[in-house]
């Protein structure tokens, strides 16, 4: 099976490595034919272009791998293969989520397919459990720690009692942390995370806008000191529950109970959980991201397609988010706290709170009444 290679960054040149090595008799009936480059230097391998409609127009090629990142132009490049009846495998999550519904349609309307396995979580079988999990269960919830770099800032700003901006600057230095970290700290890279987990767990695809989103960028040692003085330890979450005709999903740093399995994920790993009625509780742990683990979930739904063997059907139904029944209580940290008036329940310093038992909307309203670019917000697990 002959594949178009989109991008030759960290998650291509896996790609293309696992397949050329060949290790099994499955990945021998592989072949990356050409790998969409976009500069004059990365022309590193004859196989290399500069030039899409190579791939586009080539009848050879069946499966476009897109490994590009960011919104365009792997939108349009992802659209025009499904156009002309190529299947595509992304590992891009925040293209995908942004354009689930027309990139679904797209494939459903040319009888083709699209996969996503390793834009969620990376190399750990993720996905592809919640498939099989599917074959004899509804899943009714997930919850996941989906983000390695925020979890290793988290992780030792509590160990060293250290400042966030000094650990995200070392994790940067490690390579852990991109220069521009605004999608894993304001926790987008997890929304969009979640919003596949959504699309896989329960066939819904919401709205990624509508999925209520807190980051840790404003955290500070004086939270987590409050956090472990109370049995505690911070995880950026995301969750999403089906509720039928809605869905509530949202991302927010939560104070979960130390001997909570969640609590104890170290460093830059993830572990994802889904709640089903015969399963129950099923979690998987991993590292979410690297070159290798990342190519080999893309190789594996390769394999999935060639085979004929990944269920995933690409019509979805389109629904809403409600965070209306997500009940809890809520620790703030903020000087504007006129926007929580009535909501407080007592004071835990003089700049902040634990509400009382509220809906994640009043929360998130009165978050953003507050208008204060330093408030730090996060739920107290029950
Ligand atoms: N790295 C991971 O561990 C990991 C894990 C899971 C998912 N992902 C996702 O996988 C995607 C790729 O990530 P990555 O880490 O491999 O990124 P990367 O190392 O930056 O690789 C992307 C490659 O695509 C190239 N590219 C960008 N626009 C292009 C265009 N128009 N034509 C041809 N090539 C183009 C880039 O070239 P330039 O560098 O010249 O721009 C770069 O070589 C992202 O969506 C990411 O979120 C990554």
């Amino acid at each position: 099976m002959k594949i178009g290679l989109l991008g030759h960054g960290v998650v291509g040149r896996g790609v293309r490595e696992i397949i050329d090595e060949g290790a099994t008799w499955e990945v021998r009936e592989l072949e990356v034919k050409r790998i969409l480059v976009k500069d004059e230097f990365e022309m590193v391998d004859p196989r290399c272009t500069m030039d899409f409609s190579e791939i586009l127009n080539d009848p050879e090629i069946e499966i476009v791998v897109e490994c590009m990142g960011g919104l365009e132009p792997a939108h349009t490049y992802a659209k025009q293969a499904l156009e002309k009846g190529k299947y595509i495998v992304t590992s891009n999550k925040k293209m995908l989520a942004a354009y689930c519904e027309d990139l679904f349609a797209a494939a459903v309307a040319n009888g083709v397919t699209v996969h996503y396995e390793a834009s969620c979580g990376g190399g750990i079988p993720w996905m592809a459990s919640l498939d099989r999990t599917r074959r004899v269960d509804d899943i009714e919830s997930f919850r996941g720690i989906f983000n390695g770099t925020t979890n290793y800032i988290l992780e030792r700003m509590k160990k060293e009692g250290a400042d966030f901006s000094d650990v995200l600057k070392a994790a940067q230095e490690l390579g852990y942390a991109e220069r521009d970290p605004s999608d894993d700290i304001d926790g987008y890279d997890v929304r969009s995370k979640v919003a596949l987990s959504v699309v896989k767990a329960f066939d819904k695809v919401v709205d990624v806008s509508e999925i209520t989103t807190f980051g840790i960028r404003t955290i500070k040692k004086e939270d987590l000191a409050y956090c472990a003085a109370n049995g505690r330890t911070c995880k950026l979450i995301g969750t999403g529950t089906d509720h039928g005709d809605y869905v509530s999903a949202c991302v927010i740093p939560m104070f979960l109970k130390d001997e909570d399995i969640f609590s104890n994920i170290p460093l830059n790993f993830n572990v994802i959980e889904s709640n089903s009625k015969t399963l129950g509780a099923a979690a998987f742990v991993g590292q979410g991201a690297g070159s290798l683990p990342t190519a080999h979930a893309v190789v594996q739904n390769i394999i999935d397609i060639w085979k004929n063997q990944d269920p995933e059907i690409n019509e979805k139904f389109v629904k809403p988010v409600d965070n209306q029944t997500h009940k809890g209580v809520f620790y703030v940290r903020t000087a504007k706290q006129a926007a929580f008036s009535g909501l407080i329940d007592r004071h835990v310093s003089e700049l902040a709170f634990v509400t009382k038992k509220i809906s994640l909307v009043e929360a998130a309203a009165a978050a953003a009444a507050a208008n204060d670019e330093t408030l730090f917000i996060a739920e107290v697990a029950e």
